[in-house]
């Protein structure tokens, strides 16, 4: 990723105020891609997110031959029913963890030679997670070490359906091997502990697979042959996040973000921001292509400390940075348990946050894998923060500087493109004061 000369800086705000969207949704538009891509006929996605993780699936996409044409303000994939070519060079996913594991999900059962690379952090993330299961269907795949690069080759001979209990709670794990499984006979299972965003199983339920979902369990019966149907991509609520905190902690705010993508496993934070006291209303509910959406209406609110145990953590995984910085302005203790996942993601999250926070002045004691924080309502910050080029890391922090007594600025802002490319005019629309400082 080429970094610029400039970076972020946000101060001290009140007022927040206004009507407005959030973009898209990072992990629908990447499944809304690679899902269209082998259905049989041509998809008409709209209001698909247009950020560098999103691009490079994108791109990724084309290279395998798979004519993908922007008309107006839709894309247009022009699906070949599972068909693809070996790409001319590797594909490179640059930041993203969800483009890169579910598409070697996608191409593993789809006799194509493929090269995967990414940037240095998509490098540094674990991906055994994803090689163990294909390798149990009998893709074959090599690897460095559980790292990247990764190869996919053909395989004459032909794949297993799976059954498959997974122990952690991951998304992208359980679609690498659903989106793998659509290309083989029989029926795959994937048993999960802790159960996670299902944008893939709705999106392969509204073109027709023959998908079923159980509380815990999801049963796919193969070959399925997708039909394909317009897309709509709602907002996307861990972009929401960082607004609907931001109103939250900074004094008589009051905003309305419409559209939003409400599906049940990503909204987490609304439930334990409500338990803090926040101001969070919902209205204009509906479903489009079998995601719930809507709007949200926040205020500023006088927040409370909480208790995050476990269970919840895969509803809410993208937005503990900014709980995080929630938790700092409450009154009392928070408590959050079970956070090891967070040392997986663009960096090590939890140790990133708690390094931030602590150098702005929040008093917290970081464990293994929980983290407490002892909150108050003035916070000192001024600090410059070492963002590890991680985006969540980045808004969250720039967010905590419009409720601190002195200014934030960040290292770098480069990467918050792979997910909020206008993150800074959208605050800026609402009365945040965020502006450009050269380095
Ligand atoms: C995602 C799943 C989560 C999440 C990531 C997006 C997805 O990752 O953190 O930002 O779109 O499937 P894990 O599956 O690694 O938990």
């Amino acid at each position: 990723m080429i970094k610029n000369t400039f970076t972020l800086k946000s101060m001290k705000s009140k007022c927040l105020t206004g009507k407005l969207s959030v973009p898209a949704d990072k992990s629908i538009s990447i499944r809304a891609l690679l899902i269209s891509s082998i259905c049989f006929g041509n998809t008409k996605i709209s209001n698909l997110l247009e950020s560098e993780d999103v691009k490079n699936t994108l791109n990724g996409l084309k290279q395998l031959g798979v004519k993908i044409l922007k008309k107006g303000s839709q894309f247009e994939v022009f699906g070949q029913g599972g068909v693809f070519e070996d790409p001319q060079k590797e594909i490179f996913l640059g930041n993203s963890g969800t483009g890169l594991r579910l598409l070697i999900g996608l191409l593993s059962t789809r006799n194509v030679n493929v090269n995967f690379t990414g940037d240095e952090s998509l490098s540094s993330r674990p991906m055994m997670r994803i090689v163990e299961p294909l390798k149990k269907m009998n893709v074959s795949l090599t690897h460095n070490n559980g790292y990247l690069p990764i190869q996919i080759q053909k395989n004459d001979g032909f794949f297993l359906p799976l059954k498959y209990s997974l122990e952690i709670g991951s998304a992208q794990v359980k679609s690498a091997i659903l989106l793998a499984a659509l290309n083989l006979n029989g029926t795959t299972t994937v048993k999960e502990k802790f159960p996670s965003r299902d944008h893939t199983e709705i999106l392969l339920k509204y073109l027709g697979a023959d998908i079923k979902k159980g509380k815990n369990i999801i049963t796919l019966k193969s070959p399925n042959f997708l039909k394909p149907k317009n897309i709509f991509v709602p907002g996307d609520f861990s972009s929401a996040a960082f607004l609907i905190v931001a109103a939250l902690i900074t004094k008589e705010s009051k905003i309305i973000i419409k559209n939003v993508g409400l599906n049940f496993f990503r909204i987490g934070l609304l439930e334990v921001l409500k338990k803090m006291n926040a101001k969070i209303d919902i209205s204009k509910k509906k479903l489009i292509n079998g995601e719930l959406v809507g709007n949200i209406i926040v205020e500023s609110s006088n927040l409370i400390s909480t208790k995050v145990d476990s269970e919840i953590v895969p509803r809410l995984i993208d937005e503990f940075p900014i709980l995080f910085v929630a938790a700092s302005f409450a009154s009392g203790k928070s408590t959050f348990k079970g956070l090891e996942e967070l040392k997986f993601k663009e960096s090590d999250r939890l140790k990133t946050m708690a390094d931030a926070l602590k150098n702005a002045g929040v008093e917290l004691n970081l464990k293994k894998d929980s983290l407490e924080v002892i909150g108050n309502k003035t916070q000192e910050g001024g600090n410059y923060v070492i963002t590890k080029s991680d985006h969540r890391i980045a808004m969250s922090m720039l967010i905590f500087g419009l409720a601190a007594e002195k200014s934030i600025t960040i290292d770098d802002s480069s990467m918050i493109k792979t997910s909020f490319p206008k993150f800074k005019e959208t605050m800026n629309i609402i009365n945040a004061s965020i502006r450009n400082v050269s380095k």
